[in-house]
């Protein structure tokens, strides 16, 4: 395995833990404009209602990991390749996502400011992503 290698999949593992970071918001979406509907079917309610479940409790964990590979990715790349603007935008984002994510979880009571600015962020990312890999 070569550096070039290993930067190219950190990159990628980025992109994987934040759309699984995504997907909490996703399915949270699906449940509340076709509960309703996907309840007539219990068996596929009770797997879906699990999935969803899955994607709430683990966010923190998919969040944190992606930050994680943020990190590593950049030392990989700026050492073997160079530094990239796209890509520090990108990683300024996540960084400033993970902060509001923290925060909220600690301040429960802080009201849902942070929760939207943490939901634009989380769209914002898709751009910054994009613009950075594309
Ligand atoms: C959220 C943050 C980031 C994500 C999701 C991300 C993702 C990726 C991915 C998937 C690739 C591979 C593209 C391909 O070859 O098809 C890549 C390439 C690269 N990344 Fe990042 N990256 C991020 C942040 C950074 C940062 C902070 C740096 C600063 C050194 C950086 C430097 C590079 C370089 C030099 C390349 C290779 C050449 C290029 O495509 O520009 N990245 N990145
Ligand atoms: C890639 C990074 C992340 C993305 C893309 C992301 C995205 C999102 C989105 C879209 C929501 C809205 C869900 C809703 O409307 O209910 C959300 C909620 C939340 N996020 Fe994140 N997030 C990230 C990282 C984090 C981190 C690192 C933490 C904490 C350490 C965190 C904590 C929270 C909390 C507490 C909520 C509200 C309750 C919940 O749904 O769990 N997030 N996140």
């Amino acid at each position: 395995m070569n550096l070039y290698f290993l930067g190219k999949t950190l990159g990628y593992l980025i992109v994987f833990f934040y759309t699984m970071a995504l997907l909490n918001y996703v399915f949270k979406w699906i449940n509340r404009r076709f509960s309703e509907s996907m309840k007539k079917s219990k068996g596929f309610y009770k797997n879906f209602s699990g999935a969803m479940r899955f994607f709430v409790k683990n966010h923190r964990i998919f969040g944190a990991l992606a930050i994680v590979f943020v990190v590593a990715h950049f030392f990989v790349q700026y050492f073997n390749l160079w530094f990239s603007n796209t890509g520090a935008i990108a990683a300024g984002l996540m960084v400033l996502q993970g902060i509001l994510g923290g925060y909220g979880y600690m301040h429960k009571s802080a009201g849902k400011g942070w929760l939207y600015a943490h939901r634009s962020i989380a769209l914002i990312l898709i751009l910054a992503i994009g613009n950075h890999i594309l």
